[in-house]
């Protein structure tokens, strides 16, 4: 699995909208060396998508023209950009502007070698500011490779995708595979969806989780992997046998437990498990009203937890009238799709958890989205779910989120219920 190289970079948000980035690297080379490395064209071919042309002088204006193999591959349609240079103080600072972003990069010599800092002040408002993040991580990754070996790989083979991933808030589930995960998920990304519920739950290696409907076991490695807990991991649809191949791979069969499970048939004794996680599959048995009292509850022992992260509503629905627009593509078990507040209700008023946080993943309708698009582009499928989420704009649709802790009201034994 891929290991992010640097530390990521900081991202703030000022109030008006715009943002600035700040970057932060140890290089092995000198100061001297590392100026070269970000002023002259032979060197900036290594790491930059563009080329720096006109007087190397504060003041100066100057244009930027794309590389032609990088205009190529991304069918860039405006290939030369203009700038300006608005300090060079050699060894110590370059800035220089193109299009709206200041890039500022001030060198410190070390003992080692050099410090760099990097800040990209931008003026452009795009959310999608964990691309650029994404970008310039990547350009760093190669300026650093260029300056402590020399010998740099391709920049056109340079991918930033999986660096989206951290910055877009899931920095944990951007050092697995991207590959490994497409071929895998069953629905919104399970590694984004744990991640997110994960931080939101006190895990750790003392203990014992259920994950239940854990389809391909994805969610269950990370769970073993990120907090060394033991994970038993229970599914419907997917054979257990397949299950293990995969977290025997993934180097976790001593901590992962493959078991094929019905959820109102869960073979585990009472408060067996500290927590139990449920991603994108509690709402397929989950909003009956009896299951967490008859099924579920008695599994997790006092303090124990309960999370949950599902497809979800902003708000209940008033009636069965579907919003026009998600109208083409609603199927009736989107039905069982309830908002955050609706989950509270429907756990709390059992007596048997309270609920600590019932809320939408931040975003949650852009990663479920992402996810589709990703997904349908892998199995070659029109992106049916992207265009919904892409037409409501998270107006109606998002993913729930809910953690509960389990309250020392017992449940019904199953056997006197029967
Ligand atoms: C959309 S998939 C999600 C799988 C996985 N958690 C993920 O996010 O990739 C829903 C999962 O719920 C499981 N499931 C549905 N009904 C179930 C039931 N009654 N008992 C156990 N698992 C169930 C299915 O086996 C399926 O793997």
């Amino acid at each position: 699995m891929n290991q992010p190289t640097h530390p990521l970079g900081e991202i703030v948000r000022r109030s008006d909208g715009t943002t600035s980035l700040r970057f932060e690297r140890e290089l092995a080379g000198s100061a001297e060396r590392v100026w070269r490395a970000l002023t002259e064209s032979d060197q900036l071919r290594h790491w930059m998508p563009c080329d720096i042309v006109g007087p190397r002088e504060a003041g100066a204006d100057v244009t930027a023209p794309f590389w032609d193999d990088v205009v190529r591959r991304f069918g860039i349609e405006d290939t030369v950009l203009s700038g300006r240079i608005v300090t060079w103080d050699p060894p110590s600072t370059f800035a220089w502007e193109w299009d709206d972003e200041l890039l500022t990069f001030s060198l410190e010599p070390n003992p080692t070698g050099t410090h760099l800092t990097l800040r990209v002040d931008s003026g452009d408002k795009s959310p999608e500011v964990h691309q650029a993040a994404a970008g310039y991580h990547m350009c760093l990754d190669q300026l650093c490779t260029l300056v402590d070996t020399d010998n740099p790989p391709r920049f056109i083979d340079a991918d930033p995708s999986r660096y989206e991933v951290a910055y877009a808030g899931f920095p944990r589930s951007a050092n697995y595979d991207p590959a490994w995960v497409v071929e895998n998920m069953m629905g919104p990304n399970p590694l984004w969806l744990t991640e997110s519920l994960s931080g939101r739950m006190d895990l750790d290696s003392t203990m014992r989780v259920l994950d239940l409907g854990c389809g391909k076991a994805l969610s269950s490695i990370f769970l073993a992997k990120e907090f060394g807990v033991q994970v038993w991991a229970a599914d419907l649809w997917i054979d257990a046998s397949d299950n293990l191949d995969r977290i025997r791979a993934a180097g976790v069969e001593d901590r992962v437990f493959p078991i094929r499970a019905e959820a109102h048939e869960l073979p585990f004794a009472d408060s067996f498990f500290d927590a139990v996680v449920c991603i994108d599959a509690y709402h397929y048995f989950g909003t009956d009203d009896l299951y967490l009292e008859q099924h579920l509850a008695r599994l997790i022992g006092p303090g124990g937890q309960l999370g949950i992260v599902v497809p979800g509503l902003v708000e209940e629905l008033t009636s069965n009238a579907v919003p026009a627009h998600l109208g083409q593509y609603w199927e009736p078990a989107f039905f069982s799709f309830h908002s955050p507040a609706w989950w509270q209700r429907h756990w709390e008023r059992s007596g048997l958890v309270t609920v600590e946080l019932a809320d939408l993943m931040p975003d949650g309708w852009k990663h479920w989205m992402a996810s589709d698009l990703s997904w349908s582009g892998h199995l070659g499928k029109p992106s049916d779910e992207a265009d919904m989420l892409a037409g409501d704009q998270g107006e109606t649709l998002g993913l729930t989120r809910v953690v509960a802790r389990r309250n020392d009201r017992p449940t019904a034994r199953l056997t006197e219920l029967q």
